[in-house]
C-alpha cells in the first residue's frame, strides 16, 4: 500500500468526467487499498479516483466510522434537503454551506464486482453525493454559497 498524491485545485484532471470500471482485478484492489491509506493519511471523509488522478468510477469514504468502498455508484433515489459545511481534500482550507439532499439510495458494486445497496442519511448522503460530483468532475465549490467568488479569487477553474 502507498499513500497517492492528491491533486488541487486547478489540476485539469479534476475537471474530466470519469469511466466506469470493467476490470476488477489486483490493478484495482491496490489502487483502493491507495486510496483508502491516502484519504486516512489526509483526515479525508472521502476521495474519489480523480483525485489521485485515476478518471475511473471509484470512491472510498469514511463516515460515522464505517469505511465504504463504492465502485460504478449511482444516487438512485433521494429526498429531503440538508444545508451543512463542506470541505475536500483537493480544494484545500476553504469550506462552505452546499445543499444536499438529506436521505440518499446508492446503489454500486464492491472490489470484486458484488451488487451494494446502501441508504443513508446527512453525512452518509453529503459524503456520497460530494464523492459523485468528483466523478463527474464536479467540485463542491460549484455549488457552495460562496464557492464562484473563491475560484474567482482564485482565478482557477
Ligand atoms: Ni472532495
Amino acid at each position: 500500500m502507498a499513500v497517492r498524491k492528491v491533486l488541487k485545485l486547478g489540476e485539469e484532471i479534476l475537471r474530466k468526467k470519469s469511466k466506469k470500471v470493467v476490470d476488477f482485478d489486483e490493478n484495482l484492489w491496490s489502487l483502493l487499498d491507495d486510496m483508502r491509506e491516502t484519504m486516512y493519511e489526509n483526515d479525508g471523509m472521502g476521495l474519489a479516483g480523480p483525485q489521485v488522478g485515476i478518471l475511473r468510477r471509484i470512491i472510498v469514504m469514511d463516515v460515522n466510522n464505517n469505511y465504504y468502498e463504492l465502485i460504478n455508484p449511482e444516487i438512485i433515489f433521494q429526498e429531503g434537503e440538508d444545508i451543512d459545511t463542506e470541505g475536500c481534500l483537493s480544494v484545500g482550507k476553504f469550506n462552505d454551506k452546499v445543499k444536499r439532499p438529506y436521505k440518499v439510495t446508492v446503489k454500486a458494486v464492491d472490489r470484486y464486482n458484488y451488487p451494494i445497496e446502501i441508504t443513508g442519511e446527512k453525512y452518509f448522503a453529503r459524503c456520497v453525493c460530494h464523492e459523485i460530483d468528483h466523478l463527474n468532475g464536479v467540485l463542491f465549490v460549484d455549488k457552495s454559497e460562496n464557492g464562484k467568488e473563491f475560484l474567482k479569487e482564485r482565478g482557477v477553474k
